[in-house]
């Protein structure tokens, strides 16, 4: 194990899921909502966000790829998983680990607004705002973080660290 410092304890993090459900329960007063989680860093966020939203909600999974740190630059993500299930006339929430260059999050928003959704909302545990490179925000966002490597809560590092309680720097 490298030296990990922890940057949110899972007290935080489990204090700030709570408050972004219980906005969530407010907005869609009493309308039933699709989780969509993007595999595989936001599973764990998707799994405690959802029970702190009291509406009838359906879980849904996309994943994707991006071609190595030089590509993503060029916007190029790869849909490796769609939806199980039509978003069409559905409140979706797409549900996100890390906001970082927003090239992910731009690319899945037009393919699931291409569904024709009632309401599409995104929900990230983290937002790196400084490096941004497209103008997507998110509409329920846990943390903004400088620009460092994080690791745990579900976030990897070459797949290693997801399991860890709490958000920590990689060095
Ligand atoms: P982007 O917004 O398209 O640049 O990509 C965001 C994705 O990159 C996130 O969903 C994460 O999977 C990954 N990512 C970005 N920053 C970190 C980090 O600090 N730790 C782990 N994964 C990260
Ligand atoms: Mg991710």
């Amino acid at each position: 194990m490298p030296d990990l410092k922890v940057l949110f304890s899972r007290e935080q993090i489990a204090a700030r899921v709570a408050e972004l459900g219980a906005q969530i329960t407010r907005d869609f007063q009493g309308e039933p909502v699709v989780l969509v989680g993007v595999l595989k860093g936001a599973a764990i966020f998707l799994s405690d966000l959802s029970r702190q939203i009291e509406l009838d909600s359906t879980f849904d999974f996309i994943a994707v790829s991006s071609y190595g740190n030089q590509k993503q630059n060029s916007g190029e993500v790869k849909l490796q998983k769609d939806v199980d299930q039509s978003m069409e006339g559905r409140n979706v929430i797409l549900v996100e680990d890390i906001l970082d260059t927003g090239l992910t999050m731009t690319y899945l928003k037009k393919m699931i607004m291409a569904h024709k959704p009632k309401s599409f909302r995104i929900a990230a545990l983290l937002d790196k705002k400084c490096r941004r490179q497209q103008p997507i925000q998110a509409d329920y966002a846990g943390f903004e973080i400088p620009d460092e490597f994080v690791v745990g809560y579900g976030m990897d590092y070459a797949e290693r660290y997801r399991n860890l309680p709490d958000i920590c720097i990689v060095p």
